[in-house]
């Protein structure tokens, strides 16, 4: 089978050298060898070969190629993204996509087009890099009922809060968010990392795959990083806890919980390890129990990785060697209720800024017992004159119950400013 690489950035480059360098060993587990028949690209990569390539400039010309079988969407992006992987669906080819956003946001129409044309769109580069979850979701964990995934997707996150984390670190949060970019791991768009939608999108495709529900991005709770402060992070320190920001997929009776927002976990547990730009996915299944998995999430080797492995399944599945095709139920999904995040139950870290005077903590207690909470750990400490930190850790309540509470305490005379709130995670 012939292919054709669109986009030569970070993943496109690292895909080409790739093939290129593992060619003679994908021969020898294949039988044939993977021949790049075309590359299109606005600009030759400096780290690429490509005297014995076929090179466009105008990267339709890849998805117009009659040559070519399986096309490697990596451009990234949205529009031209959807328009490019659509028209080569419509010429009858195989897709590859890196794409999150795409897949995310238009999935569904992506898997009806490949449906009715009869090929198959691949995405395991999608989510987690270097990590083959969307293979293990989809083959390794095939015979169970998938009960939730818990992850930490989104490395650029996970890299600003380690570097926060570092005793002694007096970085600014811009500061490392810089050196993520410098790392090359940030999207173009860096508020999609830090703002939690890189993970939204990643979390969408996995509760997809694993629940056989349709794409529900929209449907996702997220919140990102952006609001974590370095006391946040002391005081869940002394809490024993370690911030991280997770994506949450749940089965709940016939619904399902999909989340993405910053967590204390609990020091000891192993996604509290997870550190730096690496990310991890912990899937629980009925039978297997609970499994993890952890690597590196991006970066140009990895991603290729990745998407090699996609278009080595599309091979063997074409000389009918696998299955290679267990991917996208389309056609056997399952529409469920996406809980939303109101009727979520758990416990929450509170910090609170109050004045320092007699009798406040007692009506921050009546206000919390108003609301059928309680209290499990407390620290006060006076952080300046005449004001001190509150910070509270609360038992599992509904979180409808803790917003009409931290609405009455953001309006006490006593509180200055927002109250902070970080969900404590809980392991199913
Ligand atoms: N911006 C993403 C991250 C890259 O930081 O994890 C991989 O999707």
């Amino acid at each position: 089978m012939k292919v054709g690489i669109c986009g030569l950035g970070t993943v496109g480059s690292g895909t080409f050298n790739l093939i290129s360098k593992n060619n003679s060993e994908i021969e020898r587990r294949l039988g044939s060898k993977v021949h790049i028949a075309q590359v299109g690209c606005r600009r030759e990569h400096p780290d690429c070969n490509l005297s014995n390539v076929d090179v466009s400039y105008d990267i339709f010309d890849v998805v117009r190629n009659p040559d070519i079988d399986i096309v490697i969407e990596v451009i990234g992006g949205l529009d031209v993204a959807r328009s490019l992987v659509l028209e080569a669906i419509r010429n009858g080819k195989h897709v590859v996509t890196a794409n999150k956003a795409l897949i995310a946001e238009y999935g569904q129409e992506i898997m009806d087009a490949a449906a009715e044309k009869g090929v198959q769109i691949k995405f395991e580069a999608a989510i987690a890099g270097g990590i083959p979850i969307v293979k293990t979701i989809t083959e390794g964990l095939a015979a169970n009922r998938l009960e939730w995934i818990v992850g930490i997707i989104n490395g650029t996150s996970n890299y600003i809060l380690s570097k926060m984390s570092d005793v002694g670190c007096d970085l600014s949060f811009i500061d490392v968010l810089k050196d993520a970019q410098k790392l090359g791991y940030a999207e173009a768009d860096p508020t999609f990392d830090v703002e939690g939608v890189d993970a939204a999108h990643k979390l969408t495709i996995l509760a997809s795959i694993a629940f056989g529900i349709p794409f529900s991005f929209d449907a996702v709770y997220t919140e990102g990083i952006s609001q974590i402060n370095a006391s946040d992070i002391g005081y869940a320190r002394e809490l024993g806890y370690v911030i991280k920001h997770l994506g949450i997929a749940r089965v709940q009776d016939d619904n399902v919980e999909i989340r993405v927002h910053p967590c204390l976990v609990a020091e000891d547990h192993m996604l509290a390890q997870v550190k730096g730009v690496m990310n991890a996915v912990m899937v629980g299944g009925d039978a297997s129990g609970s499994t993890m998995y952890y690597g590196a999430g991006a970066g140009s080797s990895p991603t290729a990785s990745a998407v090699v492995s996609d278009v080595l399944d599309i091979m063997r599945a074409s000389e009918g060697k696998t299955a290679g095709n267990l991917g996208f139920d389309n056609g056997r999904l399952v529409p469920k209720k996406i809980v939303s995040i109101e009727k979520v139950v758990g416990s929450a870290y509170l910090r609170l800024i109050v004045s320092d005077q007699p009798g406040v903590m007692a009506r921050i207690s009546t206000i919390l017992s108003q609301h059928e909470i309680s209290i499990e750990s407390l620290i006060q400490k006076n952080t300046r004159d005449d004001y001190a930190d509150v910070v509270i850790v609360t038992n599992a309540v509904f979180e409808e119950s803790l917003d009409l509470a931290i609405k009455k305490l953001s309006s006490m005379e006593d509180v200055r400013g927002d109250v902070t709130r970080i969900r404590v995670a809980e392991f199913f």
